[in-house]
């Protein structure tokens, strides 16, 4: 039995498949590249020695789809695949809900075809819009203010109506705050595409020299030094924040939502201080207008997690600095050498072993 990850080949994907990898289970990862390399395959194979069964297939194509399913005998599906950038998504709001949310509907429908009832949705803290409210629980009113918000928002209720319509349907949603940081290996990590549009691989790109300075988006916010206060999360501690949701909807039916942060924030200038500490370098920054749509505060009450998976972060702002640092200096280019994908059939959907992917 295996857990099928979508986008596992994406940022938090990766190291989800890495923990579950070293955990013992069996994995199965479906992935189109739009925002991952192939690479990241052949690093979390290097990284834990396993082979996985791999699919370059995008999560709408019903075709490609079935074939994962009747090939391999899933338990789980983990759904990271969806698009996730805040500012794109204004300009390009129908791909995002083409993307989003009929990629989960055709995922849920083939789930359900196939009798697969246990599901991981990767949600977001931007489903509770800029509330100044914190720390915030679950039950903080949602109210997404863009359409990526919107669209795990959208999601979060059609999940909830998919188990009203039938109980035994298990779904945990994880509400991540802010994700950062790498696998210890420094042979993972967030590569995003073009100018990093978040703080963290910002501030990373400065330190390595690909980028000059950094601009921070506001000076003048209600908070302890006038700049935005964020509950930065290691992606490890994320990672196995999922492990602890799969072992959850083994034993629970019914849809739950569950925030994934630390509890506590950080401003911009705390983050760019530790960064400088941790790294050696100076980070040159220029205080500039606020960045619309950007709340001054915002970090997670994290009880029920804690008590309910019984999950809590373990890794601080120290940790996700130095892991950050250390895959930013040996990857100045991200997965800049993409590994070509041996493809082993002429199916229509890429179907590789990453273990042969591995052995060339
Ligand atoms: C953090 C702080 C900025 C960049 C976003 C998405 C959210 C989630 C996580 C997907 C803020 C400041 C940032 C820069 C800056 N993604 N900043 N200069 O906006 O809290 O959350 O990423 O689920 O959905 O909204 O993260 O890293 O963009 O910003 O000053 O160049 O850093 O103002 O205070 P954010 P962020």
């Amino acid at each position: 039995m295996a857990i099928l990850v979508t986008g596992g080949a994406g940022y938090i994907g990766s190291h989800t498949c890495v923990e579950l990898l070293n955990e013992g289970y069996e994995i199965v990862v479906v992935d189109n590249f739009s925002n991952s390399k192939p690479e990241s395959l052949k690093r979390i194979s290097e990284i834990t020695g396993k082979l996985f069964p791999f699919y370059q297939m995008d999560v709408l194509d019903k075709k490609a789809l079935d074939q994962v399913f009747s090939e391999n005998t899933i338990e789980a599906v983990i759904h990271f695949a969806g698009s996730k950038a805040v500012g794109e998504s204004v300009s390009i709001p129908l791909a995002y809900y083409q993307n989003n949310v009929i990629g989960t509907v055709i995922l849920c429908e083939m789930m359900k075809n196939y009798g697969v009832k246990n599901l991981v949705f990767s949600s977001s803290a931007t489903v509770y819009g800029a509330t100044d409210q914190v720390p915030i629980t679950e039950d903080t009113m949602l109210g997404a203010v863009n359409p990526y918000g919107r669209t795990k928002l959208m999601i979060e209720e059609i999940l909830r109506d998919l188990s009203e319509s039938d109980e035994t349907w298990s779904i945990a949603l994880l509400r991540y705050f802010n994700p950062v940081g790498a696998h210890r290996s420094g042979r993972i990590g967030e590569d995003p595409n073009g100018i990093p549009n978040n703080l963290m691989p910002y501030i990373s790109q400065v330190a390595v020299g690909k980028l000059e300075s950094l601009n921070i988006f506001g000076s003048d916010y209600p908070t302890k030094d006038g700049t935005g206060v964020r509950d930065y999360i290691h992606v490890v501690d994320l990672a196995m924040g999922h492990l602890k949701a799969l072992e959850k909807i083994r034993s629970k039916r019914g849809v739950d939502a569950y925030n994934l942060g630390t509890g506590s924030g950080y401003s911009v200038l705390e983050m760019v201080e530790e960064f400088e500490q941790v790294s050696g370098q100076s980070i040159p920054y220029t205080i500039v207008e606020r960045r619309a749509g950007d709340a001054a505060i915002c970090y997670a009450d994290v009880t029920k997690a804690r008590n309910e998976l019984g999950w809590s972060a373990t890794r601080g702002i120290h940790e996700m600095c130095e892991d950050t640092w250390r895959w930013q200096q040996n990857n100045p280019e991200g997965y800049s050498e993409e590994s070509k994908i041996k493809q082993e059939t002429r199916s229509p959907v890429l179907k590789t072993a990453v273990g042969l992917f591995m052995s060339h």
